[in-house]
């Protein structure tokens, strides 16, 4: 994938910090030494991690260059990593290993979930919460769009695009044989967009992203406007306007045996 825009990114970054502080808000850690936020992007859910554990040693890592250069600029006293979380492992095992809207883009959470939650120390945390929303209009017209065979020719297969996670019980059972404790829960936040043509921008910076990237740059607005049509459909005005962009998320919070 070519690099993400943290400004495009940060334009609705009340709405995606929400279910980053509802998530730590589960963490039951008194005072964690060692903290990772994987996939920190510019900072954001790396800033509430240091406010609430100001002791802590927190670093954000994540394989965007232009992310990491916009969270050291947010944040400069804290360390900042490049890497994959693919081929990520800790020096040390960690108290913390947080990851907020980010597992959702790489794949085979059955080997992927186990390892993370085997970096931690003993009594150690994983917090995770990733979008769940593949078979949301949202998601769904991004891949009947796709399929238009002006566009499909570069697309490809629109439905390999992004892995499907798994069921909340998968990751209960992948967890539980190493954990003292594993709540999940999924949460539909309904986030209030001004206009379809807003609905769009949100998802031009993330979900949208690996479609539109593919296309000529001369295709580019051509997709972006046949999708922004069958938005305007999807999500009907409501009674002041506005839009209401239904958002499944789900949680998982993991503690290590101790
Ligand atoms: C939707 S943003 C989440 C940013 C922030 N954690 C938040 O709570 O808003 C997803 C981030 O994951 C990063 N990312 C995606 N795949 C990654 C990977 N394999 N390794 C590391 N970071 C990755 C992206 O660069 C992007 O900054």
């Amino acid at each position: 994938m070519r690099d993400w825009n943290p400004d495009l990114y940060r334009r609705f970054e009340d709405e995606r910090t929400r279910p980053a502080a509802e998530l730590l808000a589960r963490v039951g850690l008194q005072a964690p030494r060692t903290v990772f936020d994987l996939g920190c992007g510019p900072g954001n859910s790396t800033e509430l991690l240091m406010a609430r554990f100001p002791q802590a040693e927190v670093v954000g890592t994540d394989n965007s260059p232009a992310m990491i250069e916009a969270a050291r600029q947010r944040l400069s006293a804290l360390r900042f990593e490049l890497s994959d979380i693919a081929q990520w492992q800790p020096e040390q095992p960690p108290d913390l290993v947080y990851s907020n809207a980010t597992l959702q883009w790489l794949p085979d959470h059955e080997q992927l979930l186990p390892r993370l939650f085997g970096t931690l120390a003993p009594g150690g945390v994983l917090a995770v919460q990733m979008p769940d929303n593949l078979d949301e209009p949202s998601h769904r017209l991004m891949r009947e769009t796709a399929a238009e065979p002006r566009f499909a020719a570069h697309i490809g297969d629109a439905a390999t695009v992004r892995a499907r996670i798994l069921p909340a019980g998968g990751y209960y059972d992948l967890l539980a044989p190493q954990a003292d404790e594993v709540d999940v829960w999924r949460t539909t936040y309904h986030h209030r967009m001004g206009s379809p043509g807003d609905i769009v921008q949100w998802l031009r910076s993330t979900g949208l992203k690996p479609f539109v990237e593919v296309l000529p740059e001369a295709l580019q607005p051509e997709f972006l406007a046949a999708y922004e049509e069958r938005i305007a459909d999807a999500y009907p005005a409501r009674s002041d306007g506005s839009r209401l962009l239904a958002f499944p998320r789900l949680f998982i919070v993991a503690r290590k045996r101790s």
